[in-house]
């Protein structure tokens, strides 16, 4: 790549040029290639660009606030609050290919309804250059955020960062001031907790869930995991008080990998799991016990679902 500075000055150049009066919009992640890609066309065409994050419902703990603080120096950009309208249509839905079915469409339909009101002729992706090669050679079975621009009917398409390779979307986060967002962050998936909760998809699974990975990663920071996530995976008897109860049971997993092909289940001491036994099961009290998943993928995958 050339040098950061001077892509930036080319890809705002190049955006204002394929845009020009119109409007756009762009689906924000909170990863760094749509952060990336919608930084540059903001500078290109400031408020045309639409950003659009839709909290799911499904995130990180402190993810939407973390997006919409990073991002509040763009006037139009949009955070929809659509957890409630995720929770019903997931109402019911257990098997895992129809829970990422219903979580894609409904994406699609909010970002749909957004995209109209913006009244937006264009689309922004953060498409990079492994994606395309990717999606080319058919490899790549999960996607984020797949299919808009099959179903919305665009005039054209924007992918500033599409001959960037990570670490160069990486250089160029910095040189736009994104400094925040270039840590090398967990891979965490499109469907996000809905894989990490076992079953019907409900507020309090969720809640435990999201808790849980948060004590998980929190704790386990230091022993630099490819992947290190908590999962709610059924119901177990416990004792709280003098009762016998019947509770949550969280399931912690933390796994080395390369690609995420293949994944070895991290040797963890006992003191730090005993802490974050003790963490998650006292941040919840209708979690009955805490269980350390010790199975490389293959036979198990890395998620839960
Ligand atoms: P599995 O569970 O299949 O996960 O061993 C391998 C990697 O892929 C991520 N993953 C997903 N990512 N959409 C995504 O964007 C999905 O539906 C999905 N399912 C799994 C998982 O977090 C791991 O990094």
């Amino acid at each position: 790549m050339v040098r950061p500075e001077a892509f930036v000055d080319d890809a705002v150049a190049e955006i204002r040029d394929e845009i020009g009066d119109a409007n756009a919009v762009i689906a924000l992640s909170g990863g760094v290639d749509s952060s990336v890609a919608a930084a540059l066309a903001y500078e290109a065409v400031g408020d045309q660009l639409t950003p659009v994050y839709v909290d799911t419902g499904l995130m990180r703990k402190g993810e939407t606030e973390q997006v919409s603080e990073t991002f509040s120096y763009m006037e139009s950009l949009r955070v929809v609050d659509a957890e409630e309208r995720f929770l019903d249509l997931l109402s019911g839905v257990t098997d895992p290919e129809a829970k990422r079915e219903v979580i894609g469409e409904g994406f699609i339909r909010e970002f749909e309804r957004e995209a109209k009101e913006a009244d937006a002729d264009y689309l922004v992706q953060g498409t990079i250059y492994p994606d395309r090669i990717e999606s080319e050679g058919g490899i790549k079975s999960h996607h984020n955020v797949g299919g808009l621009p099959d179903v919305i009917d665009f005039e054209g398409i924007v992918e500033p960062v599409r001959d960037l390779y990570k670490d160069e979307v990486r250089e160029v986060a910095r040189e736009l001031g994104l400094e925040e967002l270039v840590a090398e962050r967990m891979p965490f998936p499109g469907p996000g907790l809905a894989v990490r909760v076992i079953g019907e998809v409900t507020e309090e699974k969720l809640s435990v869930a999201r808790e849980a990975c948060h004590v998980v990663e929190d704790e386990l920071e230091e022993y630099e995991p490819w992947q290190a996530l908590a999962a709610v995976i059924g119901k177990a008897t416990g004792v709280k008080g003098d009762n016998r109860v019947h509770g949550w049971v969280v399931s912690v997993r933390s796994v080395e990998s390369r690609d995420g092909m293949t994944a070895r289940a991290q040797e963890i001491d006992w003191e730090t799991l005993q802490r974050i036994q003790s963490r998650i099961t006292g941040k919840n009290e209708n979690v009955a016990r805490v269980v350390y998943d010790v199975t490389h993928k293959p036979p198990a995958t890395i998620e839960y679902e």
